[in-house]
């Protein structure tokens, strides 16, 4: 940290603030706590989120391809960053305009995502509905954010929400990444027939007939003679001469003996977008709120500990899923700078709000640790180098 600020200050007057393009009403650069070349496209903000986002609404305007948004979970406490006791109508109005205001901000495959505990979750979600209208939902992610006993509590409480909203869910669905395969996933594709497309997993040919036609309900003759009809209930995931076609390609399993039921192959090859995320989010796959701490507490040694900073993982995996290289991602409440780190390393661009005097102790000391090439958090998976820079904004 002496370093880092020692540097900056030979290498910029303290307090010069500049202008520099694209300008916004009432934002003023301070140069000091800026890093790296101007024209990155990367703005970390200072002031409060509602003046910001009308500030920069029509820059940012259908360009905002991922928002995370980690407000105040209205725990009732004071930390010392922040306090976080605001009354329950009052921190839903708060949280619901400023939604709002991102929602305008969106592009056409552009999606919400907003971290959330027990606490306010459902009250959010009903009053996120009205906002956005229930259509635009797509789903509730499950975070571990644990792994210990609280024994003290009744429960012990070891995860939270991310509530997911797109502007257009068929354009998100369309646009959204998969995962990576992981070893465990690799694991379970196998080549049973020596297919020379490689290794290869069975699905259920049967689906639920509730939303079935006639021509999904027929017999399938096995290779080798036994005939099959749906279970009750259940009728075939394609009409007769689709799935005649599916297994003249070479694309159902009759099992080992050609008489089993039939089994529709998945290639691993296939994937294109990679795996589908599932709704589970673990803490061995994206961290917990202690791995964060720890990791804010190894590039700030000494300093008073910010209370609640995502793990850079868990945002990994939403900017992975919303975004790509390139992407404007925008984070209003953005805390000790997990986002900015985040979209720093994968490269995407961001805009980054904070009210607090964190903003420039925290957040912005944290990525220019970050252009310097830091080394936590996701660095050695993304294998970050180090780069980039950002443009410090304040709001008068
Ligand atoms: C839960 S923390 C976010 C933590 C962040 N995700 C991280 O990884 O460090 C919420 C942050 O929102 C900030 N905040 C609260 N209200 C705000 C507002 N109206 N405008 C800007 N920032 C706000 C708080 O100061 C706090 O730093």
């Amino acid at each position: 940290m002496d370093d880092l600020n020692l540097r900056m200050e030979v290498a910029q007057p303290a307090d010069v603030e500049i202008s520099s393009p694209p300008t916004f009403p009432r934002l003023s650069t301070v140069k000091k706590f800026s890093c790296g070349p101007t024209g990155t496209g990367n703005f970390l903000v200072h002031g409060e989120n509602h003046d910001v986002l009308k500030s920069m609404g029509r820059w940012m305007e259908g360009r905002v391809k991922c928002a995370y948004l980690d407000p105040p979970y209205r725990t009732g406490e004071r930390f010392t960053h922040y306090d976080d006791d605001a009354k329950h109508e009052d921190w839903l109005h708060d949280v619901t305009t400023r939604v709002r205001k991102v929602w305008e901000l969106l592009a056409e495959d552009g999606s919400i995502w907003i971290s959330i505990d027990d606490h306010e979750v459902h009250y959010l979600k009903v009053a996120l509905d009205r906002v956005v209208g229930r259509q635009s939902f797509v789903t509730t992610v499950v975070w571990q954010q644990r792994t210990t006993r609280e024994n003290r509590k009744v429960f012990s409480n070891n995860h939270e929400y991310v509530l997911v909203y797109a502007k257009s869910p068929r354009k998100f669905a369309q646009s959204r990444n998969g995962l990576a395969l992981t070893e465990d996933i690799r694991g379970r594709y196998v080549n049973h027939d020596d297919d020379p497309r490689g290794p290869w997993q069975s699905v259920s040919a049967n689906v639920q007939a509730g939303h079935a036609v006639a021509s999904q309900f027929y017999t399938i003759t096995a290779p080798n003679g036994r005939k099959h009809v749906p279970p009750n209930g259940r009728c075939w995931a394609y009409n007769k001469s689709k799935m005649d076609l599916e297994i003249a390609q070479g694309n159902v399993w009759f099992g080992r003996d050609g008489n089993g039921v039939p089994r529709i192959k998945k290639f691993l090859g296939s994937g294109g977008k990679g795996v589908t995320p599932e709704t589970l989010w673990p803490a061995s796959e994206v961290g917990t709120n202690d791995h964060a701490k720890k990791h804010i507490h190894a590039m700030f040694p000494g300093d008073p500990l910010f209370d609640t900073p995502k793990p850079e993982a868990l945002i990994w995996r939403v900017l992975h899923v919303a975004s790509n290289p390139g992407d404007l991602v925008l984070d209003p409440y953005l805390g000790s700078g997990t986002t900015a780190a985040v979209a720093m390393k994968t490269g995407r661009r961001f805009v980054g709000i904070e009210s607090g005097e964190h903003a420039a102790t925290i957040a912005a000391a944290r990525l220019r640790q970050v252009v310097d090439g830091e080394g936590g958090g996701i660095s050695t998976e993304v294998d970050w180098q180090g780069g980039g820079g950002f443009e410090f904004l304040r709001f008068r």
